[in-house]
């Protein structure tokens, strides 16, 4: 398939989905978002694979955030009766079951730092800077980051960073839970793709329901995750992934697994 402003490449069972605007800073138009959606389903739909790496091509930027310039023309009837916005969530996080990783590369502002977001989790390279400067455009984040990032980060930061529009470097944003890593700029692709395709070569039903239940904690009382969490355990016991990983345990040998 080839596509206008991504790109997208195959590394074993790990699919690699690059954001590919650099002279924009990978903006986030609607082209990107409908390639996007393409290339998540593509991945979604292929049994041989098994995670993905979304990132920014060249070095500074991430995604800069939606496209303004697309954006400044349009009016609020046209922003709601398309629902402006919605694609991103239903698509990328609700459609897409398997796991993805984002490793973010340099800026991830407004609708980018959103996107980083809607991964199961975040490499950053040092150079990478996260924020919502949505405020000084007059308007506000509007792909979820005022209820993610203030899950991920807490109110106190999460509402300095919307009403400032201040940008958190990685070490920061590594401390206050919003990346899982920050590695060396130079050895972020190598580094989001070792862990990558440690994810990958995981039994793949596994891997879908532990996505399930991390993501449920954000939407569910404690009792109520802590029962989903046990029903998808005890529906997981009844896969051959299950009697095969155990199997192997006690054979003192690597599980060889079928996702089913
Ligand atoms: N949309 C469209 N184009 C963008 C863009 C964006 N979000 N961000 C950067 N660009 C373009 C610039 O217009 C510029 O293009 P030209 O060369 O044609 O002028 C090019 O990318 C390079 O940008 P700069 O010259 O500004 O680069 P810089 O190094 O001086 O600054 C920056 C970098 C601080 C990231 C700055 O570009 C910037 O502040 N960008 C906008 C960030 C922002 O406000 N993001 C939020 C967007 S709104 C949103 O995302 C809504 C939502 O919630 C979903």
């Amino acid at each position: 398939m080839t596509y206008e402003t991504i790109q997208t490449a195959t590394d074993g069972a790990v699919t690699i989905i690059t954001l590919n605007r650099p002279k924009a800073l990978n903006a986030l138009s609607s082209a990107v978002l409908d390639e996007l959606i393409e290339a998540f389903a593509a991945y979604q739909a292929d049994d041989s694979q098994r995670c993905a790496v979304l990132t920014g091509s060249g070095d500074k930027a991430f995604a800069a955030g939606a496209d303004i310039k697309e954006m400044a023309e349009k009016s609020a009837a046209e922003f709601y009766a398309a629902d402006f916005f919605s694609k991103w969530t239903s698509h990328l996080v609700e459609a897409t079951r398997k796991p993805w990783i984002a490793a973010v590369n340099g800026f991830a502002l407004g609708g980018g730092c959103e996107l980083a977001m809607m991964a199961d989790f975040i490499v950053a390279s040092e150079n990478a800077r996260f924020g919502q400067p949505e405020i000084k455009l007059g308007v506000a984040p509007g792909m979820g980051g005022s209820q993610r990032l203030t899950r991920a980060i807490g109110k106190a930061k999460a509402m300095e960073m919307c009403l400032t529009g201040r940008m958190m470097d990685a070490g920061e944003a590594e401390r206050s839970g919003l990346v899982a890593r920050v590695v060396p700029h130079d050895e972020l692709m190598n580094s989001a793709l070792k862990t990558a395709k440690t994810v990958a070569g995981m039994p793949p039903l596994a891997a879908m329901v532990n996505k399930e239940m991390v993501d449920a904690a954000y939407e569910t009382t404690l009792s109520q995750g802590v029962l989903h969490e046990r029903r998808l355990f005890q529906i997981l016991t009844a896969t051959e992934d299950k009697a095969e990983g155990m199997a192997a345990f006690i054979e003192k040998r690597d599980g060889v697994w079928k996702g089913r």
